[in-house]
């Protein structure tokens, strides 16, 4: 069979996406163009209003697209809408919750042999739902994702994932170890460890005793990590240990995605997030001071129910003491089920929006001055592959250093580098990278 994935949402999606292609493939299925495709997964995102309604315009297309297809939904809009997806597109024959990945590939291959069945999977698990393991690391790419626990406790009160992932639970910690090993051994020089909230790995009740700070120490020392990368953060949950280990462990990337959400007490509070704007900055003072030069980013809701023009500024101020390198920001939006449907004074459209847009200025301007000041500095970067801009006398490469910043740069024609590391200097910053210049070999 020819099948088509389309993913939408966060790195855990992608994952399970990379997961789900290669379980299909060594079945003897094989990836197509959209065009080509007879089976279309739908691994979807449900944490905003705009994802979910891209699943439905998306399904509404590839059903036109191919009338004689059929398509399989999956993630976190399967598990928040169910089997309605199975009653509102007659096009949809799968539905698999966020704990089903695994069980999705044999599913799939009943509803080929079946042509009028349509199964529906939706169960939460009470532990990590382990699966087989991938083949191996993506092939030509030197990054991998290790999953390293599913769903979250929170419950902060805008937020859709603690019902669409379920309950916090870590996976066994031998096993995150033996897919790092196997990773490494197909060819990965970096991982990226994924989890809602990292940082309480281990604490709920299929953890195995160990935190994240061991846990981070343990892959930092595996043969043939050369970069570790973790997200996300949660303010609350960042403990010492966790900062010493990212000060201490050379292979652990300077850098930390911390989501902040809102930079006024008022706001935190109504949001849950149990932390004040003081102890955010403290915190990520205390991270700049262990590790001089990290890459902070984070995330902000602007608008959120009751949010002030003043509350807004100090979210601004907070934004700007800290001084972030990058930021992902959000108007809020009303998701089923959460405590803050309920909230008094939801901030109109016009308002956010414009908040949205003056956040993002301040955002450009401290980003450039980050980008700016890496001008003349020299750094490694990890080559991923070829960039878009090519012409004929060199080939142009696109590589992350170690603070994830993405940084282009030229090599004669012909020369391989993906997957290699190469010492460059940066000679030019633009408004969302940089370009550097090889000083070394590749290696
Ligand atoms: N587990 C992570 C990420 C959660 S979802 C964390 O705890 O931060 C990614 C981001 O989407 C959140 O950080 C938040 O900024 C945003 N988000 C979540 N729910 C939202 C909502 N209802 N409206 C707008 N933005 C939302
Ligand atoms: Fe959502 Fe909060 Fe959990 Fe993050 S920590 S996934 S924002 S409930
Ligand atoms: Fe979206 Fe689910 Fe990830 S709601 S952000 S795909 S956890």
């Amino acid at each position: 069979m020819r099948f088509s994935i389309l993913s939408f949402g966060c790195q855990m999606n992608a994952a399970d996406s990379l997961w789900l292609a290669q379980a299909l493939t060594s079945m003897g299925w094989v990836e197509s163009p959209r065009e080509e495709a007879q089976v279309y997964i739908l691994n979807t995102c449900s944490v905003r209003e705009k994802p979910e309604q891209k699943v439905y315009t998306a399904l509404g297309r590839l059903q036109q697209l191919n009338p004689d297809g059929f398509a399989a939904v999956g993630g976190c809009v399967s598990q928040q809408v169910g089997d309605g997806l199975l009653e509102r597109f007659p096009f949809v024959r799968l539905v698999f919750g966020t704990d089903q990945v695994g069980a999705a590939p044999g599913a799939l291959a009943r509803l080929v042999e079946h042509p009028s069945l349509k199964i529906s999977l939706l169960d939460f698990e009470e532990r990590y739902p382990e699966r087989e393991p991938a083949v191996t690391a993506a092939p030509g790419r030197p990054s991998a994702f290790v999953t390293i626990m599913q769903g979250c406790d929170n419950f902060c009160a805008y937020c859709i994932v603690p019902y669409t992932r379920g309950r916090q639970k870590s996976r066994d910690p031998g096993l995150v170890l033996d897919e790092c090993r196997r990773l490494v051994a197909g060819g990965a020089r970096e991982l990226f460890l994924l989890g809602q909230n990292v940082n309480s790995y281990g604490l709920d009740a299929s953890g195995a005793g160990v935190g994240f700070a061991e846990l981070l120490r343990r892959v930092a020392r595996t043969p043939g990590v050369e970069r570790v990368r973790f997200t996300t953060s949660h303010p609350k949950d960042l403990d010492d240990a966790t900062i010493r280990a990212m000060a201490e462990e050379p292979a652990v990337c300077p850098q930390l995605h911390l989501p902040m959400q809102a930079g006024s007490d008022a706001v935190l509070r109504r949001m849950g997030r149990v932390y004040n704007r003081t102890q955010y900055l403290d915190l990520a003072a205390k991270v700049q001071q262990a590790r001089p030069g990290v890459a902070l980013t984070t995330d902000i809701i602007v608008g959120f129910p009751g949010e002030t023009e003043q509350d807004f500024q100090q979210t601004l101020e907070a934004v700007e003491q800290v001084g972030f390198e990058g930021s992902f920001s959000f108007c809020y939006s009303d998701r089923p089920g959460t405590a803050a449907t309920a909230l008094p004074d939801k901030v109109n459209r016009e308002i956010q929006l414009d908040r949205l847009w003056r956040l993002q200025k301040l955002q450009d301007v401290l980003t450039r001055k980050v980008l700016e000041d890496q001008v003349g500095r020299e750094t490694v970067l990890l080559l991923e592959g070829k960039s878009r801009k090519q012409d004929s006398e060199e080939s142009f490469w696109r590589g992350r250093d170690p603070h994830g910043r993405v940084v282009n740069l030229a090599l004669p024609p012909g020369k391989d580098g993906s997957g290699k590391l190469v010492k460059v200097k940066i000679t030019h910053a633009k408004n969302h990278s940089l370009t550097g210049e090889r000083i070394g070999e590749l290696w």
